[in-house]
């Protein structure tokens, strides 16, 4: 194999309780690559679209993550590997945009290599692309789009991912406010200690989300979709968050909370029907702000990137 095209979804990080932790890949939301091997050596990216995005190897996550790779790669090699970029994620957006591309990056790459890296070693590439825009290998967004489903990094000293179940009737809604967040900003901002009576709630949430998944108890599911310890801090910076969360809520919506590191909503609903009802009554109230913005819904995307 020569070339390889690829979709790389976007992904929904912290999932509320879990900060840097858990994540989930989305289906309908994503960039489109190719990945080829060419005479030049190195990694060269020869195409963007849909963003202003460095070409520069090292300055670009995707590059980054490539070049992490073939760092490991313990075979010498006589042709490199181009890449490009077709985004349809904004950069800044909280719905995993530099994950998507350094996740496709070193997936490509593997499958042009004959596979002989494990996804486990792929997501700790991608996650050193992910260092380069959030001055730490965060690896809760490349986790999801490498793996699909739900995933948990258990550690990061080893990096160790757990794939969680997916319940078959989750979807979720995606209000995207057309501003932008920086993560390495949104990061900036966060307390280096935490109350430990917070912390308590948020640790039984978490353990109860992942056993949410396990049960398939969607109520339970909803019930641990709060985050005490980040949210409070992130959350004045997202025009209309407590009226998009309550709104949710009182359509129906199982929870919501803020996607990565924002701006992006999510609100988890179970069936379809359901997340398109909450999709029409955000967007009726958020056209009120005055904000451009985009609205999805979403599957939960069990396999994670794909050739196309
Ligand atoms: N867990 C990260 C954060 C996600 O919230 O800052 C962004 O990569």
């Amino acid at each position: 194999m020569k070339e390889i095209k690829i979709f790389s979804p976007g992904t929904i990080a912290n999932v509320s309780c879990g900060f840097d932790t858990l994540g989930c890949c989305l289906d309908t939301i994503g960039d489109e690559m190719i990945i080829r091997k060419t005479d030049k050596k190195g990694v060269h990216i020869t195409k963007i679209t849909g963003d202003d995005l460095p070409y520069e190897t090292r300055k670009n996550v995707a590059g980054v993550a490539a070049l992490a790779l073939l760092e490991k790669y313990d075979q010498a090699l006589d042709f490199g590997f181009e890449i490009e970029i077709f985004k349809n994620i904004k950069p800044g957006s909280g719905i995993g945009s530099s994950a998507a591309s350094a996740a496709g990056a070193v997936f490509g790459i593997n499958k042009l290599l004959n596979e002989p890296f494990t996804a486990q070693e792929l997501i700790l590439f991608a996650s050193k692309g992910e260092e380069l825009v959030s001055n730490y290998p965060i690896a809760d967004n490349v986790a999801p789009a490498l793996l699909g489903g739900f995933t948990l990094v258990k550690g990061y000293d080893p990096l160790k991912i757990l794939k969680l179940p997916v319940m078959d009737d989750l979807y979720v809604t995606i209000l995207h406010p057309q501003i932008e967040i920086k993560t390495a900003e949104s990061r900036a901002i966060l307390p280096e200690k935490v109350n430990l009576k917070d912390a308590v709630k948020q640790w039984a949430n978490v353990g109860a989300l992942v056993h949410a998944l396990h049960t398939e108890d969607y109520n339970l599911f909803g019930s641990s979709l709060h985050d005490l310890i980040v949210e409070p801090y992130r959350s004045q910076f997202i025009p209309g968050f407590d009226q998009v969360v309550k709104t949710a809520k009182n359509s129906g919506a199982l929870g919501s909370g803020i996607s990565g590191s924002g701006p992006s909503i999510f609100s988890f609903c179970k069936g379809m029907q359901q997340a398109e009802a909450v999709k029409n009554i955000i967007n009726e109230i958020y056209k009120k702000t005055g904000i451009p913005f985009h609205i999805y819904v979403s599957k939960i995307n069990r396999k994670g990137i794909r050739i196309i």
